[in-house]
């Protein structure tokens, strides 16, 4: 058997129908932009593998950085526990993130990066005693394929099976000039059940990298703000380059409660997730309560190896070394 048939004996694919699929295609190896299958016949990665490669692949820099820390410390558990990587990723980020963003909580993927941010939102909520449970999020929104992901995302095919086990959501239109008078309004008149308003800043990228004005965004973020909404901005796909700036963020006038990051984060080395968020979150939770601690975490948060790839692509990005593709 070759490599495809091999895999069609045990794998299952993601987004993929597996009974009318078309042979996979087996990838032994990656360099730069190249991707070569078994045959040798080499592929332009213009996909950069789901939008996480930035640096190109098998990138020698960041395969020599995570070769060190392989050799020194591969993982171990966050809760209790620490190390330098983390630190000084944490560190680094919160130097270039917007100022009001000043703790990192580390995951595996943005799917997860999301689902943090939900909890940190109806969390906070809660530890306060405001009842607040409902979210705002744009049409056509894709924040990731877990529970709480799916629910803040548009309805679609994709969600149909699991319709009516997801949270209410009420989803509004992306901003523009014409219609920013009437979200205003409608957002006013149910602002006091918000918990939180999730939004994919200025692309909506699995939607099919649809654009709204930087201007328009700001002037929401500015109006939920004052209505004292909490914004959790999903830089899942945006972040570390792909809008011409660092961040999406770079782009407005307004910063957010939350951010999420994974995708780019480890120049597409390593799974990881981040969520960031602002002092204010994070106070919520202290307590001498122990039942207003933030119960969420998984058994890789903040792996060394994963930390170590998002500092080298990092430094890779800040030096100029690389332009995001
Ligand atoms: C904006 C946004 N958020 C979240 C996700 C989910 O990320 P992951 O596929 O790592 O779960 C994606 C994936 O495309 C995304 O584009």
């Amino acid at each position: 058997m070759n490599l495809s048939e091999r895999d069609r004996a045990v794998n299952w694919h993601p987004y993929t129908q597996m009974k009318t699929a078309d042979d996979i295609i087996p990838i032994v190896r990656g360099k730069g932009i190249y991707l070569f299958d078994d045959e040798g016949k080499q592929y332009i990665d213009a996909v950069s593998s789901w939008w996480v490669t930035l640096h190109g692949h098998a990138h020698p820099y960041i395969a020599k950085r995570v070769s060190e820390q392989l050799h020194t410390l591969e993982q171990v558990i966050f809760a209790g526990f620490t190390h330098e990587p983390a630190i000084q990723l944490s560190e680094n980020l919160l130097k270039i993130l917007p100022e009001n963003q000043k703790k990192i909580f580390y995951s595996d993927n943005g799917s997860t990066a999301v689902e943090v941010a939900l909890k940190m939102c109806i969390q906070y909520a809660y530890n306060q005693k405001h009842k607040k449970t409902k979210v705002l999020a744009f049409k056509n929104a894709y924040h990731g394929d877990t529970f709480g992901a799916m629910s803040v995302s548009g309805r679609s095919a994709w969600t149909n099976p699991f319709g009516e086990m997801l949270f209410e959501v009420i989803f509004i239109d992306v901003p523009t000039a014409e219609n920013l008078d009437d979200l205003k309004i409608f957002i006013k008149s149910i602002s006091s059940e918000i918990a939180c308003f999730i939004y994919e800043p200025i692309i909506q990228g699995a939607a099919g990298m649809l654009m709204h004005r930087a201007e328009d965004l700001s002037e929401l973020m500015k109006f939920c703000r004052e209505q004292k909404i909490l914004m959790i901005q999903d830089e899942v796909f945006t972040g570390f380059g792909r809008t011409g700036k660092l961040f999406a963020a770079d782009h407005l006038s307004e910063q957010p409660d939350i951010m999420c990051f994974s995708k780019g984060l480890t120049g597409g080395t390593m799974p990881m997730g981040i969520t960031s968020c602002s002092q204010e979150i994070f106070e919520a939770f202290l307590s001498d309560d122990q039942y207003k601690t933030l119960f969420h975490g998984h058994s890789f948060t903040a792996n060394p190896l994963a930390c170590t790839a998002a500092l080298a692509s990092l430094e890779l990005l800040l030096n100029n070394e690389t332009l995001a593709i």
